[in-house]
């Protein structure tokens, strides 16, 4: 069952976020969570920071991001793992050891990505995957075309998400050509999933997700199947919806 919930902006979007995560917390302290990045969870990681100083523990927690682009190590201001630490690690109290985000520099790709599935299954599966969702319906990195039975990879970015996050970097030929994701099926063992989605750019995507056929060329759509999604939108990404 896919759930619905419209928040009159970004901010509320963000605390309604929080507030799902923060439950979900006090029900297993030990929560496997699954993180995004881009400028969507944003208000959620300052949400999170803002709880933590006020007692929220984030000591027994595991994470494991989706993404990470290939080819920059984590010192670098664009990398996935630079993001995480400026946005919501340096603030709050997680163990080191319990962070994992695919590692964009690995020779053996495929062993790695083995890897990262197999220390997913390990610590019992993903709890609650956070996602946000691309302009042309991708979440993680799992672009159109994509087959909803695939698991860690390496893949290919699309022009239309290289022109998106191009803003990011100083010009468009910085923005990396590849990236390590989670795959479709992975996000699918999350037991819940929240995706996020903010701003009229991403209308589209979400009504074609919520309202449209399951198809590969819309990856989010799949979370149509998933028995516990749930879409936190504001108004203006709700804006297509019938
Ligand atoms: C990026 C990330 C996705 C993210 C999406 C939207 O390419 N790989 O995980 O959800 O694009 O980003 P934003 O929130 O900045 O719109």
């Amino acid at each position: 069952m896919m759930k619905i919930i419209v928040k009159e902006n970004y901010e509320d979007l963000s605390k309604e976020a929080a507030r799902v995560i923060k439950r979900e917390m006090q029900k297993k302290p030990n929560l496997v969570l699954g993180l995004a990045t881009g400028s969507t969870p944003i208000g959620l990681y300052k949400e999170l920071i803002r709880r933590h100083k006020e007692g929220l523990s984030f000591s027994q927690i595991t994470t494991f991001n989706l993404d990470e682009y290939f080819g920059l190590d984590s010192s670098h201001s664009q990398s996935y793992h630079f993001y995480m630490q400026k946005n919501l690690f340096d603030h709050i109290d997680i163990k080191p050891k319990n962070i994992h985000i695919p590692d964009g520099t690995v020779k053996d790709v495929k062993r790695y990505c083995a890897e990262y599935e197999e220390i997913i299954k390990r610590v019992g599966g993903i709890d609650l995957q956070i996602l946000g969702i691309g302009s042309n319906g991708h979440i993680g990195f799992n672009e159109p075309g994509s087959l909803f039975t695939s698991r860690t990879h390496l893949t290919k970015l699309t022009e239309s998400t290289i022109k998106d996050n191009a803003r990011f970097f100083e010009k468009k030929e910085d923005v990396p050509r590849f990236a390590i994701t989670m795959g479709i099926q992975t996000i699918l063992e999350a037991k819940k999933i929240i995706l996020l989605a903010s701003g009229q750019n991403k209308a589209d995507a979400v009504a074609k997700s919520i309202e449209g056929q399951i198809t590969s060329q819309v990856p989010a759509s799949i979370l149509q199947k998933h028995p516990n999604s749930i879409f936190i939108l504001d108004k203006a990404a709700a804006s297509q919806l019938k």
